[in-house]
């Protein structure tokens, strides 16, 4: 399965300014997403993970600040579990229909701008209604080995063991 980053522009960038064009021609809605400090969207419920899944908005994920990781789950997929470690450089990720996702900030917190694609069918009564994995496919999925996806060497890997763990074995 190959995820979608659709890149920005960057216009100019000093140590301590970046400037730099997110547009996207095909959305229709810029929704932002802010996480002040730890959290997750959608919040568990209890024990329970929850997740969004939308049937008429495609979500377009930029990170403007901080990280936000992302987890995909769709099991039409023929690798049907996801976790990006979502940043600015990896541009905004496409989120398709029918894909259960969350995202969860670490303790600094992160601010996303989500320039979502949404039909004519669209309702926001109904689309950011919280969902646990309540069916036999959507659970085998979860339990699957995900596929990592990071940002390293100023380009989008991906890997099929957690790279940051690794990482964190190196160093000790
Ligand atoms: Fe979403």
């Amino acid at each position: 399965m190959k995820l979608k980053f659709l890149p920005t522009t960057i216009f100019r960038e000093t140590p301590k300014v970046i400037f730099f064009d997110a547009g996207l021609e095909a959305s229709n809605g810029c929704d932002i997403v802010i996480h002040s400090e730890e959290a997750i969207s959608p919040p568990d419920d209890f024990n329970d993970e929850q997740y969004y899944v939308h049937y008429h908005q495609i979500d377009h994920n930029l990170v403007i600040t901080g990280e936000r990781t992302f987890v995909l789950i769709n099991p039409s997929w023929d690798e049907t579990h996801h976790v990006i470690y979502l940043n600015r450089s990896m541009g905004a990720l496409e989120i398709p229909i029918e894909t259960y996702h969350r995202s969860i900030s670490g303790k600094e917190g992160s601010i996303v701008l989500n320039q979502s694609k949404r039909d004519q069918f669209f309702d926001a009564s109904k689309e950011f209604i919280p969902h646990k994995l309540d069916k036999l496919s959507l659970i085998k999925a979860r339990k699957s080995p995900p596929v990592y996806w990071i940002w390293e060497n100023d380009q989008i890997k991906r890997f099929r063991c957690n790279p940051l763990e690794r990482k964190v074995k190196t160093l000790t």
